[in-house]
């Protein structure tokens, strides 16, 4: 799932995702005083158009240029710094978000977590972390065969590498509130909301 995998995916319809944004995203940041977001895997940017409209300064970050281009296209704001960039190459600058979002969005795990650890460093103190994934059902269907969902980070995962300087207030699978992507199987998210504390 390299640049190459997403730029082929994007390219292959006008547009993939609904331009609506996340509801997990919507439920939780809707109660935050906004400030600096970084939504990380935002594909054609509903969230951060989301996240700008509330006044959140936001850096909009997505493997496949096809995805910025397009996310830009659709609805660009002042407010939003779009980025290409591979998060697992490039670290976000540390300490520096109060939200950092990851919707449907994980990495390949790796031995030593550099890649999720320079995630988790981008939360300010104070700051939030929130990731969402589909719910990894025990027989996936076809087109997960060749991949292994447990290979990547799950939302839990991630949890579990929080040292005593955070506070976990969502660790957890919950029903999808709206319909899931047509021709998606997916009926519940996982979700982990956490907070850092120092
Ligand atoms: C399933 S899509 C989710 C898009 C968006 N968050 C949403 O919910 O509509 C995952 C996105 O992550 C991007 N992505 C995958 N690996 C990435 C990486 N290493 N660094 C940055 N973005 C990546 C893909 O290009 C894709 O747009």
């Amino acid at each position: 799932m390299d640049q190459k995998f997403w730029d082929e995916r994007y390219l292959e319809t006008e547009q993939i995702w609904s331009n609506n944004p996340n509801p997990v995203l919507l439920e939780h940041a809707s109660t935050l005083t906004p400030g600096r977001a970084l939504d990380l895997g935002c594909g054609e940017g509903a969230d951060a158009r989301w996240l700008a409209g509330r006044g959140w300064q936001v850096t909009a970050v997505d493997i496949s240029p096809v995805a910025i281009d397009r996310a830009r296209a659709l609805g660009d704001e002042p407010a939003i710094t779009w980025q290409q960039a591979d998060v697992v190459v490039a670290a976000p600058t540390p300490r520096a978000f109060d939200l950092v979002s990851l919707q449907y969005f994980t990495i390949l795990k790796t031995p030593g977590d550099e890649g999720v650890r320079g995630i988790i460093d981008a939360v300010a103190v104070g700051g939030t972390l929130l990731s969402v994934f589909h719910e990894i059902p025990d027989n996936p269907p076809e087109h997960w065969h060749d991949l292994n969902p447990h290979d990547f980070y799950q939302p839990h995962d991630i949890g579990t590498l929080l040292g005593d300087d955070w506070r976990i207030d969502i660790d957890q699978t919950q029903s999808r509130t709206t319909a899931p992507p047509e021709g998606s199987h997916h009926t519940h998210d996982t979700v982990l909301l956490a907070v850092r504390l120092s």
